[in-house]
């Protein structure tokens, strides 16, 4: 039976830098995978580019129903240690904005500094391979592996002995690139709580009122404000799309919506639309509707908003009550949306394991000695920007250290 100091599932971002540094310790390192090859959230992520941190990482970027836990794994190995790795690498990286940082090149640049990394300290990593059975004994555990060998269609079976178990295996968005839900499951088992878990910077999907009206706008880009109900609130890009809305600032905004409820969107956020139809009308009143509102959004959006809401009229036709409504569309659309795209396109899963049964030092089981949770199996999630990989290199290398 082969024997190994750790076993780790998932080879995303968070379980192949805790190998290399549990490895660089001298521990015996397997990492086992069952999609065909590994990190390829890492590949897909950041249009390709993957937008691997960001130069302002604070922990209020980062929800959780344990605040404070992520601050000390972040504090441990921040986003310079992560930009010096880089560097040592002499991957050549950008700032795209808001301290967002991406690879000039390509995704593959960082994946394979990790794999270089696991390389130099002699850990494997073994894909197309599932755990299928876990037995915790006096010391480590006893794990039963299922290999799966596609060419020949043959499944072969293997039991292998480790001290300490890193679940590594992320959340179940985007299916099709192996994210599944086994690690809050195995959490389970260990009794564990996990928090309900849901799809998050995630785009919106119409409701049925608004889909008819607004379903041909897709291709329209503008910059918004959007607030949450909880008052949180992100400027940034909206994207029509023929099934709802996305765009950077809907996806963060996504973190911090519940189904049902309804979030603001400022369509002219440099724009007091109340006021400046005032002083339009003042200034030059023979002026049409259509006409100031073309000034401030996409022509599209412009006809479609006056088809449904407005009639055109001289801005001097306009009584106060009309000018509020206006105002208040544009500056203060309430939108519900009618439910979000969920897995299949979302970048994280928001919730997760349950913190407060984990050390924020190590990462480690309080309740399961050797179990170890890293990345974003746990309940922590980061907004969207380079958060949600510094947290899987956060936590990773919190656990690498001392697993
Ligand atoms: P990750 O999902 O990376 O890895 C988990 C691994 O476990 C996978 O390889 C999976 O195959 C494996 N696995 C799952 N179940 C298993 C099982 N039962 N047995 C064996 N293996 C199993 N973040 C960011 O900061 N910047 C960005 O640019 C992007 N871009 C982006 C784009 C897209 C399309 C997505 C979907 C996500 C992003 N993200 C992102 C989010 C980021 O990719 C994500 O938060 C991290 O990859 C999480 O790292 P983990 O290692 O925790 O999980």
């Amino acid at each position: 039976m082969r024997s190994k100091d750790i076993v780790i599932i998932g080879a995303g971002a968070a379980g192949l830098i805790c190998a290399a540094q549990a490895g660089a310790r001298g521990k015996s390192v397997l990492v086992i995978d069952h999609a065909n090859k590994p990190g390829k959230k890492i590949l897909m992520s950041g249009g390709g580019r993957c937008n691997f941190t960001n130069l302002y990482v604070e922990p209020d970027c980062f929800l959780s129903s344990n605040p404070h836990f992520c601050k000390s794994a972040l504090k441990g190995y921040d986003q310079w240690a992560f930009i010096a790795q880089v560097d040592q690498y002499q991957i050549p990286w950008h700032e795209k904005e808001e301290g967002q940082l991406f690879c000039d090149n390509s995704s593959k640049d960082i994946l394979d500094m990790l794999l270089a990394d696991i390389t130099k300290v002699n850990a494997t990593v073994e894909v197309l391979t599932q755990l299928k059975s876990v037995e915790k004994q006096t010391i480590g555990f006893k794990l039963g592996l299922e290999k799966i060998d596609k060419k020949k269609n043959v499944i072969s079976t293997e039991v292998i002995q480790c001290q300490s178990l890193v679940i590594a295996t992320g959340g179940p968005s985007i299916p099709t690139l192996g994210a599944t839900g086994f690690g809050f499951q195995l959490a389970e088992q260990f009794g564990h709580k996990v928090h309900t878990y849901r799809a998050s910077l995630v785009p919106f999907t119409w409701n049925n009122e608004d889909k008819p009206w607004f379903s041909e706008l897709s291709g329209i880009s503008l910059p918004i404000t959007v607030t949450a109900k909880s008052g949180k609130q992100f400027t940034n890009q909206l994207l029509f799309t023929h099934r709802g809305i996305s765009g950077p600032a809907i996806l963060q905004v996504s973190n911090y919506w519940q189904p049902g409820e309804s979030v603001k969107i400022n369509l002219c956020p440099s724009v007091d639309v109340l006021v400046e139809l005032k002083r339009h009308q003042q200034t030059d009143g023979k002026i049409q509707l259509k006409t100031v509102l073309n000034q401030w959004l996409p022509k599209r959006l412009t006809d479609k908003l006056m088809e449904r809401y407005f009639t055109n009229k001289k801005l001097a036709e306009l009584n106060s009550n009309e000018m509020s409504l206006i105002a208040n569309q544009l500056n203060h659309w309430h939108f519900i949306p009618g439910g979000t795209e969920g897995y299949r396109t979302a970048e994280v899963t928001l919730g997760g394991v349950d913190t407060n049964d984990i050390s924020s030092k190590t990462m480690e089981s309080k309740l399961v000695a050797g179990l170890y949770f890293i990345g974003e199996v746990l309940d922590v999630t980061g907004h969207l920007g380079g958060f949600n990989f510094q947290w899987a290199w956060a936590s990773g290398y919190a656990a690498g250290k001392y697993v």
